[in-house]
């Protein structure tokens, strides 16, 4: 039996990556309360293959990550990840990592789900070594946040719950996951990403990202975290 062990954590970068994201969200929706977006917009089409990053509210946040290194929000999610990268260097010894270009955003709305099928990212092609860190951007808890497997392989699924700002690293490459219906009466957001070990990712066959076609490699799904430094250095 391999049980998954979850730590959840909050940090001034996570924290400061929060604050960005609704400050974002609030310049171009007339809400106050981020949890109550739905009520501006929603999206009540169920979530399907390939439609579940489509909605008009990842369309807007990922128009501002296309502003790459410009973008306040996404200098803000290089610094959360360096944090981290810089405690997982300290604890394997390993310097040099390829860590996700872009995060992942989740969105679920009432009566929806963020993610078409439970899953394990390994199905999408997704290298076995990653590391997920899932991070909250509103509080996550119940039937509105990812239901992630306990045991490997048992399908015994159960809510991470986290308050908005907290993180959690995770193995989705490997332990199945997925969504319920949202039925707490609130829109949960979230985002997910990934880092490896450059040593690692570049033993792993090279593959394509199934859902938006990028390639696993530090030039393209990844960046390279002494690129990732400099950028910081200037910004
Ligand atoms: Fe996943």
């Amino acid at each position: 039996m391999f049980s998954i062990d979850i730590q959840t954590k909050k940090n001034q970068e996570s924290v400061n990556f929060k604050k960005n994201f609704e400050e974002l969200i609030y310049k171009f929706s007339e809400v106050k309360d981020i949890e109550k977006i739905h009520e501006y917009k929603t999206s009540k089409e169920l979530f399907s293959k390939g439609k579940d990053q489509d909605s008009w509210l990842h369309k807007q946040i990922y128009k501002d990550f296309d502003k790459c290194d410009k973008s306040k929000l996404i200098i803000s999610y290089y610094q959360l990840c360096m944090k981290i990268k810089n405690e997982l260097s300290n604890s394997t010894g390993i310097k040099n990592w390829a860590i996700q270009r872009f995060p992942s955003v989740r969105i679920q709305y009432p009566e929806n789900i963020s993610v078409f099928e439970f899953h394990k990212d390994n199905d999408y092609n997704h290298p076995l070594g990653e590391i997920n860190i899932f991070m909250a951007i509103t509080k996550c808890k119940g039937t509105a946040t990812l239901n992630i497997e306990k045991n490997l392989g048992w399908s015994n699924y159960e809510p991470l719950i986290l308050e908005a700002g907290e993180f959690a690293k995770i193995n989705t490459s490997i332990f199945k996951h997925g969504d319920y219906i949202n039925k707490e009466n609130y829109t949960r957001i979230s985002v997910d990403f990934r880092m490896i070990p450059t040593n690692v990712l570049n033993l792993s066959e090279v593959k394509n990202s199934l859902s938006k076609k990028r390639k696993f490699t530090e030039n393209d799904y990844f960046r390279n975290s002494r690129d990732i430094e400099k950028t910081l250095k200037n910004s």
